[in-house]
């Protein structure tokens, strides 16, 4: 039993191998790693903001102290942004992306974007902290927002 699974694994494995041999373009393997991280960094950001939002349209009845932790964890995935983006990928890549080469030729402009958004995690925790009412939450989830949109304008192909 043990034995034939085994079998099992070694012809997978193999068939990988070979569908791998016989790919027209070989993708590279760690740009493919880059991307997917920066994706999910981004990707924690985007889930971030859903919460929010969902506690600023009171459809979401969260503890204020989970807003604030919230909101820390996207301050602190803003600033492992810019780390995230640093390295420069270039195609064949075996994963899709929407980042646009001009974030690596214009670096300067995309570390002012990701410092706005450092900054705008920073408003949102201090917002959060003083009331998530949204009187309180509302500007500074609308000041984020338009950090978010401003780099994706500028660094993300049309989606
Ligand atoms: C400094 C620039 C910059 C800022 C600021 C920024 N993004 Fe992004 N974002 C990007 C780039 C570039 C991509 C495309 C990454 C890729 O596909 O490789 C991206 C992709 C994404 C994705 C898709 C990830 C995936 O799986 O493909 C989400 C969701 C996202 N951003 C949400 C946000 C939110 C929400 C904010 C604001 C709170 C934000 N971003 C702020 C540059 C930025």
């Amino acid at each position: 039993m043990q034995e034939s699974l085994t079998m099992k694994k070694l012809f997978a494995l193999a068939a990988f191998g070979a569908s791998l041999a016989i790919a027209p373009v070989v993708a590279h393997a760690d740009d493919d790693a880059i991307v997917l991280h920066r994706q999910s960094v981004m990707e924690g950001i985007g889930a971030g903001m859903g919460t929010v939002v969902c506690v600023l349209k009171k459809q979401c009845d969260l503890p204020q102290k989970v807003v604030i932790r919230q909101a820390k964890t996207m301050h602190f995935l803003a600033k492992m942004n810019l780390e995230a983006f640093r390295a420069k990928t270039e195609g064949p890549l075996g994963v899709k992306t929407t980042a646009l080469p001009k974030i690596w030729s214009d670096w300067a402009d995309y570390e002012k974007d990701n410092k706005e958004m450092v900054e705008a995690t920073e408003g949102l925790i201090k917002a959060a902290a003083s009331s998530i009412e949204p009187q309180s939450l509302g500007p500074a989830v609308q000041a984020l927002g338009k950090v978010c949109k401003e780099c994706h304008d500028d660094f993300r192909e049309k989606h």
